[in-house]
């Protein structure tokens, strides 16, 4: 038997066998490697006679070419069983059920923030912030409200030092020192944020929200504020009419002070804002006090303006018909999911306190 007729022979039988993609490789190069069966034999031809070069070649290519086509043939197979095995294991059951969906929601009050800051925002107000844990200056004396002046026993404050010089601040006031000190008028700011004392009921928690406003410019009067919060009130209750009040009043860090009342009526047993006869305060506001300026060394001969501060969680409960103010702070999710907003409705204008 020629050498031709024997490799052809041995290795078709052995690739009859099974055998793993290695062994096949294995068999590959042991004919078509560089000194493999097959490629030898090709080095052959040219020491062949004459007569029998042609046959030899036309079988040796033939004889290649059947190995070949076994040996891809053979490959082809087993890949396609790695694919199939895959598949098989990594089948996806479409028929099970999807996994729960949670979408979460924005509480209102973040929303009441939000509507709020883009109120003030079209009225050119940029927002500012101030931390919670503050000094008593900026909270109290900055604010022409001195030691024993008795506004302060009416904040009920949480000190957190014997000596009394940190607390959680009483209400965002402090953010108007802090404003104030830091650039250089005019300002038209408001600051949106937490605010704490020692209180709890039906309509007071320890910690609730405010935010403060600011405007101080060469000419801004009482007129000013008295528009300000006018736009404000109609804007945020989105009322064309609203019957307001504005109410003397005491406050150390305004002179005029003055606190703001809205009208209402109760209507099949809801509460309606902006008619009736009833009376409901929801701010305190007045021209910032002379002394306030002197403390942040704004100058009295070229400047004066409006300040407030809003209660944010009585409007809250006020625009949406919630009547326990201790429900926002309860972490209920049942009732975030009743009362709280979709997260894409919030207005693109709002930068977002940081929290
Ligand atoms: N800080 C006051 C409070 O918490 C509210 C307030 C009243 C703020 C008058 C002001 C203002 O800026 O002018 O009761």
């Amino acid at each position: 038997m020629s050498d031709l007729k024997k490799i052809k022979e041995e290795f078709t039988q052995k690739l009859r066998e099974k055998l793993n993609l290695s062994e096949i490789n294995e068999i590959k190069s042991n004919l078509f490697g560089k000194n493999g069966l097959i490629s030898s034999q090709f080095k052959k031809i040219g020491s062949i006679h004459e007569n029998e070069k042609k046959k030899f070649a036309s079988d040796l290519n033939i004889v290649k070419i059947e190995l070949q086509d076994l040996i891809n043939n053979k490959i082809k197979k087993i890949q396609n069983l790695e694919i199939n095995e895959k598949l098989e294991k990594e089948k996806i059951d479409i028929t099970l059920p999807e996994r729960s969906f949670v979408r979460g929601k924005i509480h209102p009050v973040s929303q009441t923030i939000d509507k709020i800051s883009s109120i003030f925002s079209e009225i050119g107000f940029s927002v500012e912030e101030g931390p919670d844990v503050e000094n008593e200056y900026n909270n109290f004396t900055a604010l022409n409200t001195p030691d024993n002046h008795p506004a302060r026993d009416m904040h009920d404050t949480f000190y957190l030092d014997e000596k009394k010089e940190r607390l959680l601040r009483t209400h965002t006031s402090p953010v108007q020192i802090r404003t104030m000190l830091k650039d250089k008028p005019p300002f038209k700011i408001i600051a949106p944020g937490r605010t704490y004392r020692s209180d709890s009921d039906q309509t007071h928690s320890p910690m609730f929200h405010q935010v403060e406003g600011l405007h101080i410019d060469k000419d801004v009067n009482m007129g000013h504020l008295k528009g300000c919060l006018n736009y404000f009130i109609k804007e945020f209750f989105e009322v064309k009419k609203i019957k307001i009040r504005f109410r003397p009043s005491h406050f150390p860090f305004t002179e005029p002070s003055a606190e703001v009342d809205i009208g209402y009526e109760i209507k099949d047993g809801k509460i309606v804002i902006g008619e009736g006869d009833k009376w409901l305060e929801i701010l305190g506001c007045g021209m910032v006090h002379p002394n306030v300026l002197k403390n942040v060394k704004v100058d009295l001969a070229k400047f004066q303006g409006y300040a407030f501060g809003i209660g944010i969680d009585r409007l809250a409960m006020l625009k949406y018909g919630i009547n326990d103010l201790r429900a926002f702070f309860d972490c209920d999710y049942r009732w975030l999911n009743h009362f709280g907003f979709d997260p894409l409705d919030v207005p693109t204008n709002y930068r977002g306190l940081s929290r």
